[in-house]
């Protein structure tokens, strides 16, 4: 079924693609809403997006194990009004209030360190590196809550073996954006910032480790990261930095913005886990955002955020309490 075709203004893509039509259509229409930039983005209606959103229960787009969820997506205004980001404010609604003033053209990212082919990339390749697919992810947040999102993007190991990294990286360090002239609150206390994350290498190497550029279709709203961030399925929610304009291989396991403000509560790791606690609360069940009715249950929390099969593997024989 094409997924991603609109009720108007499309054009239809030569069937002799070799692309499947879903994905270059998806792609298509990302790269032109792109092009458009925010007006084009604005086009869509909040139905023309839920209908996208709900078009995704049927399809598989990604060929990653595990890639698509068929829970049914968080709508569209949830996932864009109930937001951390932090550069933008502390309530989960300041970044849908304040990230307008973020500018995402010209952007670039600086993939940088331990890698035979270091390169600065515009956002504008980084967008063509590799097809664009669509995964509808669970998105589990440490606070207690969480969302399923469909995300666009491609792997982040696509981007990894262009640069080839040496055989002593690893670790790979995310810096994000700190501006202080768009973002309000840099250089407020909270963090210190700019906003930053860490993988190990396998597991920036696994392919549903998503490099982002897109949600429901079209380009990352900037309060969910614009122009590009990464989402970890696995690892609770601040792990997937946003807005990130540098990428860099290192030795050592580096610094992180949660675990550098309360290193008892964040750890590096951050695997969703509901048998390991946080400190001042239990994270054995989750919120699904949207389904906060009366009479609505809470989920159980799943090991892995529900990727085990996927990625318990990477942590075989370690000691998830300990390394948290
Ligand atoms: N990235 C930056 N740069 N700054 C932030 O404050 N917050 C993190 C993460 N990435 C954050 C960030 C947290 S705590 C979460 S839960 C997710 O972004 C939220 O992503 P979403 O708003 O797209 O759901």
């Amino acid at each position: 079924m094409p997924a991603r075709i609109r009720p108007t203004g499309f054009d239809h893509p030569r069937t002799s693609e070799i692309t499947s039509r879903a994905v270059y259509a998806q792609r298509r229409d990302l790269l032109r809403l792109l092009a458009g930039g925010a007006a084009g983005a604005a086009l869509a209606a909040w139905a023309g997006r839920e209908a996208l959103a709900a078009q995704a229960l049927a399809g598989t787009r990604s060929a990653v194990p595990g890639a698509v969820t068929m829970e049914k997506p968080t709508a569209y205004k949830d996932a864009t009004t109930y937001n951390n980001f932090y550069e933008f404010g502390t309530d989960k609604a300041d970044p849908a209030r304040n990230a307008h003033t973020l500018k995402t053209r010209p952007w670039t990212v600086e993939v940088e360190g331990l890698v035979n082919k270091p390169r600065r990339f515009d956002i504008d390749e980084l967008l063509k590196l590799s097809p664009m697919e669509e995964r509808i992810y669970r998105l589990r947040c440490v606070e207690g809550w969480s969302m399923v999102i469909p995300w666009v993007g491609y792997s982040l190991a696509e981007l990894i073996k262009r640069v080839e990294p040496q055989g002593s990286a690893k670790y790979v360090e995310f810096v994000t954006l700190a501006d202080k002239a768009t973002m309000p609150y840099v250089g407020s206390r909270v963090l210190d910032w700019p906003y930053t994350e860490g993988l190990r290498m396998d597991e920036a190497l696994h392919p549903l480790t998503l490099l982002t550029f897109g949600m429901y279709g079209e380009v990352l709203p900037h309060q969910n990261g614009a122009p590009v961030r990464i989402v970890v399925p696995w690892k609770y929610g601040f792990k997937s930095a946003k807005s990130i304009v540098k990428i860099r291989f290192v030795e050592k396991e580096p610094g992180t913005a949660w675990n550098k403000a309360a290193r008892q509560e964040y750890g590096f790791y951050s695997n969703v886990n509901p048998d390991v606690d946080h400190p001042r609360w239990s994270q054995a069940t989750e919120r699904r955002i949207g389904e906060d009715g009366l009479f609505a249950k809470k989920r159980k929390t799943l090991l892995f955020n529900g990727y085990e099969a996927q990625v318990g593997q990477l942590y075989a024989g370690m000691d998830l309490k300990k390394f948290y």
